[in-house]
């Protein structure tokens, strides 16, 4: 028609129709292909929900034994993938790290950028991606640490595999906690989709102009960084650590927060859809107090985090706002718990949310989505003609 509504952010905006996950942000409840989040999380695996989302459905045991083993097959990335990482400074930020990794992906499988490419092509990224994606992450770790890097063992499960290639050294034994790698399993679950928050629209956008499946989840790493998107669960614990710092006075916080005049936000609460509660961050609070429990760690971070959100819960700032925990105010105290360092909890969110770009780049190609290109209202300058430099 001509008439161009300007909506910021997409606040009212869809892009798409979608049959992977469902949100309903008023009533808090997310499912991924009709399976509720919290029986995924209770009774599924990480690589089954991977498949669920991806291919639609729950696979018979054949099917879930195939897809696992033909990503056990795939887990060693090509050699002269550490040769692009020993490029990197040590102070490279992993996730900077993984997604030139993972774009670096269009060299090696130069077939993944054909526009026409088979079914079977499209099937051999998502498994490669799938296998690869634990590798370059304990690798962009390595990296930063200034250690070996440690090969995959296809004798382990998925998160085990992940685990000893990041904290496996030469010099000592390292043998894979369950409960470790059981919590982190559960996280990678409840990260695994969101429909079409930032780092997805990305993917789908990226994808929609026939890039390769590779390129276009770089892309949504990078847009996943950000602190207002994964980011987040970093600067949580950064925030969380602050306070602690600073003597605990999670009352000056509230009140930064609450500043108009402050930039500061309180991270890890608040979000686009949920306006009630996360049901994510719900599962993650009560694993918060299992996994510590189990593993014997007391970690002064997560009383501060309790008694902040108790008093945003119980402040009409917030209240009015309809700002809960998210899945980021959690997750980076049960991560840090599990060992894992700061820098690399939104690298743990990217691992998390492969299968939910996977899934989405998929189904964006397969409905024959049009190329992702917004329109604008021009509001610069009106024609004018050009000045030379001596009369400026
Ligand atoms: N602390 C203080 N005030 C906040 C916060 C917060 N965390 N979040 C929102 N507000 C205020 C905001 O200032 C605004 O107030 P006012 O109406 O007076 O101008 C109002 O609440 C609405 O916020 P908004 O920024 O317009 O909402 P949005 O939907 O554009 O942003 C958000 C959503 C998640 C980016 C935002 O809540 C935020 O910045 N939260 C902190 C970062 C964070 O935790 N991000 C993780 C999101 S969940 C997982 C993920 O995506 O990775």
């Amino acid at each position: 028609s001509g008439v161009i509504t300007i909506d910021p952010g997409f606040k009212n905006t869809g892009s798409t129709t979608s049959a992977i996950t469902f949100l309903d942000g008023e009533k808090g409840i997310l499912r991924y292909r009709g399976y509720s989040i919290e029986e995924l999380a209770e009774k599924s695996n990480f690589l089954e929900v991977a498949y669920l989302l991806i291919y639609g459905e729950l696979p018979d045991k054949a099917t879930y034994d195939k897809f696992v083993s033909d990503i056990t097959m795939h887990t060693l990335v090509h050699e002269d993938v550490k040769k692009i990482l020993e490029g990197f400074p040590s102070t490279a930020h992993p996730m900077g790290v993984l997604s030139s990794l993972v774009c670096a992906q269009t060299a090696f499988y130069p077939a993944s950028l054909d526009p026409n490419r088979s079914a079977t092509e499209v099937d051999m990224s998502i498994i490669r991606l799938i296998a690869k994606m634990p590798t370059f992450a304990a690798w962009s770790y390595k990296n930063q640490i200034g250690h070996p890097v440690n090969y995959p063992d296809n004798n382990l499960n998925y998160t085990a595999n992940f685990l000893k290639m990041m904290f496996a050294t030469p010099a000592e034994e390292y043998e894979v906690d369950p409960v470790v790698a059981n919590a982190l399993d559960k996280l990678l679950i409840l990260h695994a989709d969101h429909e079409q928050n930032c780092s997805t629209s990305t993917v789908r956008v990226v994808g929609s102009s026939h890039a390769s499946m590779y390129a276009s989840i770089s892309a949504g790493i990078n847009a996943l960084w950000g602190p207002l998107h994964g980011g987040a669960n970093q600067a949580v614990i950064e925030m969380l650590e602050n306070i602690r710092k600073d003597g605990g006075d999670t009352k000056k916080w509230m009140a930064k927060a609450k500043d108009k005049n402050d930039p500061f936000r309180l991270m890890g609460f608040g979000h686009r859809v949920y306006k009630n509660f996360d049901p994510r961050a719900k599962i993650i609070k009560k694993a918060a107090d299992d996994v510590l429990a189990k593993l014997g760690v007391k970690d002064p971070v997560l009383d501060i985090a309790k008694g902040l959100e108790e008093e945003a819960l119980n402040d009409p700032y917030f209240v009015e706002r309809k700002l809960y925990p998210n899945v980021d105010f959690y997750s980076g105290i049960i991560y840090r718990a599990l060992g894992i360092p700061t820098d690399m909890f939104t690298v743990m969110f990217a691992m998390g949310r492969l299968p939910g770009w996977i899934a989405q780049w998929k189904e964006m190609r397969e409905n024959k989505e049009p190329i992702g290109r917004p329109r604008q209202v021009y509001t610069g300058a009106n024609q004018r003609p050009y000045v030379g430099m001596d009369k400026r």
